[in-house]
């Protein structure tokens, strides 16, 4: 072995090794009780992008963009994690470190897949950090690289990068070229989506492909932002799902559209179809994924019953401000099973999920008029169903909410009002020590006298499934586990349905 190739070897160990006992010895020392109880943590330190999502060898397999030692980004590693119902992780050793020249800056976001003769490969991209422009920012270089294991240990490709400078359409950057999404065809040749942008800050989405996996060619430009959702689309991931192809970006820098997209880092439904002469994805409709506060960088992967389960990180890149004195920071947002229907993504939480209920308490047809708490209707993990009606024959009620995580100083709510079909979420009074996005809202779907939301409370966090999963929000809250209570209020005279069970997590491996 030449000295310098000895040299390169033992810094990219020198970097795992220091990561993997750096998350083991100081990772146990975080109290569970300050951890989520079915979502997975960021081990120690930072998390965002949950990547390479993929189900491997009998098992579901996480990683995620990852910072071990402190909790604010900085050179990108990967973190491992497996589940066996996607609600329970436990954590591998880390798998990725920033320790070559073209990913020295970071092992970005990417995918994984599982191939035929057993190796788990991973498809992230490497960032470089190539000096100085004239003005004094960065100037980075962006390729997509390949690494090989065995679910537990990865080797980086040594012909790594193997989509680079030369694959790239003119008039788009290096220095935006970003987070593959791979997948396998039914004649076992491989495809890509990444994220790109052109010089001018336009979006594309790019399409190659490779007969091996690992020699690359450019098939087509996928998508184009036209300069209508924000700028760059990171985090690119298109399927087939019920007749319908599935496009869905991460678009930076957006601009507030009406209570449909908010400004900021947002996320994008296409919903359309692939155009079988140019392999270009034609646009039919698109929506906004989640109309919460917390919700970036989705991934999908097909589960091996068929169902297409999509993840996210349940932070925002604009309130990460939040992530002052803590031991860790970021979450993955609940798996949500997807399907289409009427050119719009639905989404449920996993079914995985009903495993983990407990203490069913129900009540049906109850008046609601001013504020009202319910018998055995508390805490800070549940899964709570609730339908609200108007009275028959009386005046339809003004305003609907519900208050969760509360106690005498503190709470959080969702509020409902018909007259406009606004469902509003807010953390102002949840604790939060920060001027960050406190709430957001959006316009009900096709509300028509029955408003239906199921609430997942998992202690720092909350998904509202609106409907049939038309609409969902996402959001963290900092309050203390001790803010237990939950409120319904009417303006007004309601009547509700209440399905509420307790979620536990006896097998937490955290
Ligand atoms: C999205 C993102 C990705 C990138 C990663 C870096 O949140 O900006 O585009 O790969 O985070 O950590």
């Amino acid at each position: 072995m030449e000295p310098q190739e000895r040299q390169d070897e033992a810094q990219q160990v020198q970097k795992l090794e220091r990561a993997r006992i750096y998350e083991e010895e100081f990772s146990v020392n975080i109290p569970s009780e300050e951890r989520p109880l079915f979502h997975l943590p960021a081990r120690i330190g930072w998390m965002n992008d949950p990547n390479g999502f993929s189900y491997y060898q009998g098992r579901y397999h996480l990683f995620y963009q990852y910072y071990p030692y402190e909790p604010k980004w900085g050179p990108m590693h990967w973190a491992h994690a497996v589940s066996d119902d996607l609600l329970m992780w436990e954590h591998l050793p880390c798998a990725l470190a920033p320790d070559q020249p073209y990913d020295d800056f970071g092992c970005f976001s990417g995918s994984g897949l599982e191939l035929a003769d057993g190796t788990h490969m991973l498809m992230y991209t490497g960032v470089s950090n190539t000096g100085r422009k004239p003005d004094g920012t960065h100037s980075d270089r962006q390729v997509q690289c390949l690494a090989f294991g065995d679910g537990h240990n990865y080797t980086k490709y040594d012909a790594n990068p193997v989509i680079a400078d030369d694959l790239l359409p003119e008039g788009l950057t290096i220095e935006h070229f970003r987070d593959p999404k791979i997948w396998q065809e039914a004649d076992g040749s491989f495809a890509c989506v990444v994220g790109a942008c052109s010089e001018s800050g336009d979006g594309k989405i790019l399409k190659y492909t490779s007969a091996d996996g690992l020699k690359w060619e450019f098939a087509c430009i996928y998508a184009s932002n036209d300069d209508r959702f924000g700028t760059m689309w990171e985090c690119p991931d298109t399927f087939e799902l019920d007749g319908k192809q599935v496009l869905l970006v991460s678009p930076q820098d957006m601009l507030a559209q009406g209570d449909e997209f908010a400004s900021g880092n947002g996320t994008l439904a296409l919903i359309g179809h692939v155009d079988k002469t140019t392999g270009s994805f034609v646009e039919e409709s698109c929506h906004a994924i989640d109309y919460g506060i917390d919700f970036y960088a989705t991934q999908t992967t097909c589960a091996p019953d068929g169902r297409r389960i999509m993840v996210a990180w349940m932070q925002n890149w604009d309130t990460i401000s939040m992530a002052n004195n803590v031991s860790w920071f970021g979450q993955v947002a609940i798996p949500r099973e997807l399907s289409v229907k009427d050119d719009r993504l639905l989404q449920q939480p996993v079914r995985e999920l009903e495993a983990l209920r407990s203490n069913h308490v129900h009540y049906e047809r109850v008046r609601v008029e001013g504020e009202r708490v319910f018998r055995g209707v508390h805490g800070r993990a549940v899964d709570l169903s609730v339908r609200v009606h108007p009275v028959e024959d009386a005046a339809e009620y003004r305003e609907f909410a519900i208050w969760f995580a509360q106690d005498e100083r503190f709470h959080s709510s969702i509020r409902f009002k018909p007259a406009n079909s606004e469902l509003k979420l807010n953390r102002k009074h949840s604790g939060l020590r920060r001027d960050v996005v406190h709430h957001r809202k959006c316009t009900v779907i096709d509300y028509e006298n029955e408003l239906k939301l199921r609430i997942i409370l998992d202690r720092f966090s909350v998904e509202i499934f609106v409907g049939e999963g038309e609409q969902t929000l996402a959001m963290c809250i900092p309050t203390d586990l001790s803010a237990d209570g939950i409120c319904f209020f009417a303006d007004g005279e309601a009547l509700i349905d209440i399905d509420k069970y307790d979620l536990s997590s006896a097998h937490t491996r955290l």
